[in-house]
């Protein structure tokens, strides 16, 4: 069934990257809910290579900051939640519960980064499709030291930061016009 014309706004028509937010937090419930959306969507071989951590909490957020780029910082501090997006370079060895490894990535590391980033993008894809299903506004950003977060974040691990992504209810006030997009035939073709 056609989603109906409210729920392409909310998703698409009337969505918008913010960069402001109101003062309105983001219960953890609500994460979890996106998370329970996000991973639903497919991944090649259901191999779900990403991997997130909600920074939240003042503390967490101080960890973030000395790594975001100079115009990330004053929307991400203010931000409810920033979620940081990454994947698991191993995510074959590491299947969830009743699913087998899966096989022939072991020995191929650049087809495994390929295959985690490839997935893991389209998983961070689905999350921001899964918050603004859930009502919130999203703001996605690459402009950080992915070196830095992986230190802070993931040490010890096989986790690789790919990008972040604030949450909240946003505040568009001052927001400027969306930029142009491209019309189908400058994109697309039906052959
Ligand atoms: C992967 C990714 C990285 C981005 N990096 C940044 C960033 O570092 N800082 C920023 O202010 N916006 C960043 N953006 C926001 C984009 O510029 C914005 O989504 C795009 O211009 C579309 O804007 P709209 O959603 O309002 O139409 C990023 C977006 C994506 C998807």
């Amino acid at each position: 069934m056609r989603l109906d014309e409210q729920a392409l706004r909310q998703m698409f028509l009337e969505a918008r990257t913010l960069r402001a937010w109101q003062p309105r937090e983001v219960p953890d419930a609500l994460l979890r809910e996106v998370v329970d959306l996000m991973k639903l969507a497919p991944t090649a071989s259901n191999g779900l290579p990403a991997r997130i951590v909600f920074a939240k909490s003042q503390e967490a957020k101080e960890r973030l900051k000395p790594h975001l780029s100079r115009g990330n910082v004053d929307k991400t501090m203010a931000a409810p939640a920033t979620a940081i997006v990454g994947y698991d370079v191993k995510f074959y060895a590491r299947p969830p519960a009743g699913q087998e490894p899966i096989k022939g990535l072991a020995d191929k590391p650049e087809q495994a980064q390929a295959a985690a980033f490839r997935n893991g993008s389209l998983q961070g894809g689905y999350l921001i499709m899964a918050a603004r299903a859930l009502g919130l506004d999203c703001g996605p950003m690459s402009g950080f030291d992915n070196a830095g977060v992986d230190k802070e974040f993931f040490a010890g691990t096989d986790i690789k930061s790919n990008f972040l992504c604030n949450l909240g209810y946003g505040d568009r006030t001052g927001m400027p016009p969306r930029g142009p997009r491209f019309a189908f035939d400058e994109m697309a073709s039906i052959i």
